[in-house]
């Protein structure tokens, strides 16, 4: 085994153990998963841990071959689903290098929801520097072709061994890595949502806000009912008074008007801060459009849909980028926003995100780290 001191400093004095892989994925059946790789399905051969304890603080950082954990029966996450989680990606470069998006702001994230979680606070030099190890030594899986990504997983779980509900006192955080294409199955060129009427996914004062296993546990009963309604997605409406729009299982949600101004819902603690959103709103200012983060019923959607009024809608989030909703599906009847089809301000912000993510265009809020 080989210790080896990261390029950065850690700023916490933590190295790295490099363990030796007994057999890495030939190159040739690499490429053969890379062809294709759908979303969440290709994993790259290796995998980062990091473990905590109140008693040795955060301490034996590893990278190392990807494989199964060694878990007591009774630790913690597998009862009280102690756990978090973030998802970002890192990019091919249109020059044949590698870059993160925002890194620091899923550091950030991922320390708010452990705080949420009650969970230990991993520095967020830590958790920039894990993902800069795993990134380097499967450098190889980054898919080349259009569209592709290595999507970056990064989670928490408690592993203490007790049965007593309290914050546990040991944590096991990891990343791994998979190759991934587009999110939604053949790409879909415009999504269906199904909104909610009898599920919510966050209440005020509950996890909404934190990026938690459970709160997309609870999504699934409604995610499923919006597949068998022929759906894609599942809109969620907002717990107290089911009426306004909140966010999708696993995306954040924007609206375009026909006077060129775009809205989002406001982060009142309920839904997930996007990283995608965030950097929408501000690429919105960048272009010269009014951007505004404000509650917005169904009913008026469903209003403004049927006038013309709402011309375009999309969904956004690191595993399916920019995605255009054509439809929402509900039991009072189903509507179609604007054409049906992508819409031009859509296309036009996924195209200035991509191109940023990817150097093909300038990086004005310094947004990319590029890894080599
Ligand atoms: N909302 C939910 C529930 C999500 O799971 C995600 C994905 O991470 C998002 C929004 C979008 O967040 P981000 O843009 O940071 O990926
Ligand atoms: C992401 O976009 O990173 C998510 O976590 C969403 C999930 C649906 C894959």
């Amino acid at each position: 085994m080989l210790d080896i001191t990261t390029d950065g400093s850690t700023g916490t004095g933590l190295t790295f153990t490099q363990e030796p892989h007994p057999g890495l994925v030939d190159a040739n059946e690499r490429a053969r998963l890379l062809e294709n790789p759908g979303f969440g399905r290709v994993f790259t051969d290796h995998m980062v841990t990091i473990r905590y304890s109140e008693a040795e603080g955060w301490h034996d950082a590893r990278v190392q071959p990807r494989a199964p954990f060694q878990m007591d029966a009774s630790s913690a996450v597998l009862h009280y689903a102690q756990e978090i989680f973030e998802g970002m990606k890192a990019y091919r470069l249109a020059d044949g290098g590698t870059a993160l998006f925002r890194p620091q702001a899923n550091a950030a994230r991922f320390r708010s929801s452990a705080q949420r979680m009650a969970m230990a606070e991993l520095p967020e030099e830590l958790f920039l520097e894990s993902i800069r190890q795993l990134v380097k030594v499967d450098h190889d899986w980054i898919p080349t072709s259009d569209g592709g990504s290595l999507y970056l997983r990064p989670f928490m779980i408690a592993s203490e061994v007790f049965l007593g509900v309290k914050p546990s006192a040991e944590y096991l955080y990891a990343v791994i890595a998979s190759s991934v294409g587009a999110y939604f199955k053949g790409g879909a060129s415009a999504v269906t949502l199904w909104v909610s009427e009898d599920y919510t996914r966050a209440a005020p004062g509950g996890t909404g806000a934190a990026k938690c296993g459970g709160n997309y546990a609870t999504s699934l009963v409604a995610q499923k009912e919006a597949i068998l309604q022929g759906c894609d997605q599942v809109l969620f409406l907002d717990a107290a008074e089911r009426r306004w729009i909140e966010e999708l299982g696993g995306m954040n949600i924007f609206f375009v008007f026909d006077d060129g101004t775009i809205s989002t819902p406001p982060l009142t603690g309920t839904i997930l801060p996007g990283i995608t959103r965030d950097s929408i709103l501000k690429l919105a200012t960048d272009m010269g459009l009014t951007a505004r983060e404000e509650p917005y019923s169904i009913d008026q959607c469903r209003a403004d849909a049927e006038s013309g009024r709402l011309r375009e809608a999309f969904a956004c989030g690191t595993a399916a980028v920019v995605a255009p909703i054509a439809q929402m599906k509900m039991r009072g009847g189903d509507f179609t926003i604007g054409t049906g089809g992508p819409g031009q301000t859509t296309l036009r912000m996924l195209n200035a995100l991509t191109d940023i993510q990817r150097g093909k265009a300038p990086d004005p809020h310094g947004w990319v780290e590029r890894l080599d």
